[in-house]
């Protein structure tokens, strides 16, 4: 056990001056800070400190074969951490970075060899929360940070949900309160011709290929049988999975209607979790709503998991959404969190 500080910042991170040089003096003595990025809470270390990067993976608990990304605050300084990149990285960066996206580019090996678990490529982004940015800024190295979760539960979109997964586990917090976008970056595979996504996240295919033309999804994300290996080590994982059994339901309100009441027939605690027209139509007793649009699906998703875990429910029933914009994102993380897929 170590003892874990908590700083509370503003949003933007400017009257916080010297809570930002204390983390980032932490981050350059090696030691591990969890903030916030305008997706999820990032666990930091020293990318270019192996030692230090060692800490992350003790803290989670994570699989030593899953890459971390290492954030930068600038173009300049991803450049520095890669080998050659495609003119379409150019365009993707003058587009959308800062920003939810994480380009997958040959390492120059300045990062060390436990950030990228062996092999030649390094995930690099610039993230667009004004404190992460600020935090880069200031110790001036490359930050590796995965999720800020211990491995296995949803990634934490909320200086609490670090708190409740890493207290005792890290050096410090800095509390920026909730994040923006609430999935991960979209992980992008810049290697080929042709960009492959390997995790749908903040930035959709939509407006990649509005950029550069044809994007690419890698083939195991939509494999149901598991055949194919994913690209991104990351994705064969059961990730985001709360701790009660989830059923995905297909198809229109009636049906959750119908599959709550039969279970609640046999006697099992049923929780809800939809977005709030669903629920307005819906007549059950535990329920959590994620908001309106797609957009707050995805910001509500996680912290609705976790709170289903404390409620004690036997049984979780959520909705389907169309894997549109970010709701291709949102699908993939329910699907990877549900125990079942009941097709309408
Ligand atoms: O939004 C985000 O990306 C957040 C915030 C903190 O920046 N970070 C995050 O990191 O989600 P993590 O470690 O939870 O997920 C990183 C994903 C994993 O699926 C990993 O396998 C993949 O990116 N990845 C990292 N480096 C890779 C590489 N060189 N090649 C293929 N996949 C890579
Ligand atoms: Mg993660």
């Amino acid at each position: 056990m170590v003892e874990t500080k908590r700083w509370n910042v503003t949003k933007t991170g400017t009257t916080n001056e010297m809570i930002i040089i204390e983390a980032a003096q932490l981050l350059k003595a090696g030691e591990t800070v969890a903030f916030p990025t305008e997706t999820v809470y990032g666990l930091g270390a020293d990318a270019t400190n192996m030692d230090a990067v060692v800490k992350i993976f003790q803290a989670k608990g994570r699989p030593q074969d899953n890459p971390l990304i290492a954030h930068v605050a600038t173009k300049e300084q991803l450049y520095q951490l890669v080998e050659n990149v495609p003119s379409y990285v150019e365009k993707l960066i003058d587009a959308f970075s800062p920003g939810p996206i994480t380009y997958v580019l040959p390492s120059n090996g300045t990062c060390a060899d436990n950030v990228t678990a062996g092999l030649s490529t390094v995930g690099v982004r610039i993230p667009s929360h004004p404190v992460a940015l600020k935090l880069l800024k200031t110790c001036n190295i490359p930050i590796a940070a995965p999720s800020a979760n211990l491995s296995g539960k949803p990634s934490p979109t909320t200086a609490d949900h670090v708190w409740e997964d890493l207290n005792g586990r890290i050096a410090g917090i800095v509390d920026g309160g909730p994040t923006g976008v609430g999935l991960e970056s979209t992980v992008l595979d810049c290697t080929q011709d042709i960009p492959i996504i390997l995790r749908p996240g903040g930035i959709s295919i939509e407006e990649l290929e509005d950029v550069v033309g044809k994007v690419m999804v890698d083939p195991a994300l939509q494999d149901a049988d598991a055949t194919e290996k994913p690209k991104a080590p990351g994705m064969k994982y059961t990730h985001y999975a709360p701790e009660v059994p989830m059923w995905l339901i297909e198809g229109e309100s009636e049906k959750i209607q119908a599959m709550y009441d039969k279970l609640a027939a046999e006697g099992k605690r049923v929780g809800v979790l939809a977005n709030r027209n669903t629920l307005e139509k819906l007549n059950v007793a535990e329920k959590i709503s994620l908001g309106e649009s797609l957009e707050d699906v995805a910001a509500n998703l996680y912290l609705g998991l976790r709170k289903f875990k404390q409620a004690d429910v036997d049984i979780i029933l959520c909705e389907t959404y169309p894997e549109i914009g970010i709701g291709l994102a949102v699908m993939n993380r329910l699907r990877k969190a549900a125990t079942r897929y009941i097709e309408n």
